[in-house]
């Protein structure tokens, strides 16, 4: 990995969390605090319902904090939703956008995920965009195609700020995870896109991998090329856990 792609690993919490597990918040704070995974950044999701409790722990650490999704729209008649700009007043340093869970369950398009990235770059934000494709499409042979197709549509147009996440739908959550040659292979597909639709910039964009990664295949999973980092979910909510995948950096990769 070239100097300037520092690794990432963010957790995603989806809708989990109440404000107990701001003590899980606090000893991630603690361990990066005490130097576990230096090489590697740390970002955390939490539910926007503890973002700002959770900025209070977080403070004079290098720990930062990222929301699961946001409007397009900067303020106004949108009830129930919140806006990059809420959120970066909340505390946030990122936003993941075009996450399957909400591309699935909320029918978002490829176009409200570019709107929705836009929108985070207009607020101040660093975006987190996933892509990733389905069991079926895995299957017919088709990923590679479906990724391209999500990226070409949901791109934002700026590179700078801009991380994206893969996630095989698939891998999410089933404790399966790709071959590490599947996930090498797209890997280097999405630099190769990337590098097609920022020409310069498509280079310095950080490529997580996303999809059952947990304390005991981190470092197999993050050791591979082109791999920047992961977003993990599940073992995200423990900071024992969490700590053990990000500090798989502290052995692998300076940065
Ligand atoms: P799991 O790590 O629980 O498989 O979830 C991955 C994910 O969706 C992160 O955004």
């Amino acid at each position: 990995m070239p100097d300037r792609r520092r690794p990432l690993v963010a957790g995603n919490w989806k809708m989990n969390g109440r404000a107990a597990d701001l003590l899980e918040i606090a000893a991630i704070r603690s361990a990066v605090l005490a130097g576990q995974a230096a090489a590697a950044e740390i970002v955390v999701c939490p539910p926007v319902t503890l973002l700002m409790d959770a900025g209070r722990v977080c403070a004079g650490s290098p720990v930062k904090l990222g929301a699961q999704d946001c409007d397009p729209a900067q303020d106004g008649a949108h009830t129930g939703d919140v806006s990059a700009e809420m959120l970066k007043d909340a505390g946030a340093s990122y936003v993941i956008v075009g996450h399957s869970e909400r591309r699935a369950c909320h029918a978002e398009s490829d176009a409200l995920v570019r709107a929705k990235a836009g929108a985070a770059l207009r607020a101040g934000l660093d975006v987190i965009l996933c892509v990733g494709e389905t069991q079926a499409e895995r299957v017919a042979g088709a990923a590679l195609e479906r990724v391209a197709a999500q990226l070409g549509a949901s791109l934002p147009n700026d590179a700078a700020h801009l991380v994206v996440a893969y996630e095989p739908v698939w891998a999410i959550g089933t404790g399966v995870t790709p071959t590490a040659a599947d996930i090498a292979a797209m890997h280097g597909f999405v630099r190769g896109q990337l590098e097609r639709h920022f020409p310069g910039g498509g280079k310095k964009v950080r490529v997580l991998y996303g999809g059952s990664v947990r304390p005991e295949n981190a470092a197999e999973l993050l050791a591979i090329e082109e791999v920047d980092g992961a977003l993990v979910g599940g073992a995200s909510l423990k900071a024992s856990e969490f700590m053990i995948i990000a500090g798989a950096y502290s052995v692998l990769k300076a940065p």
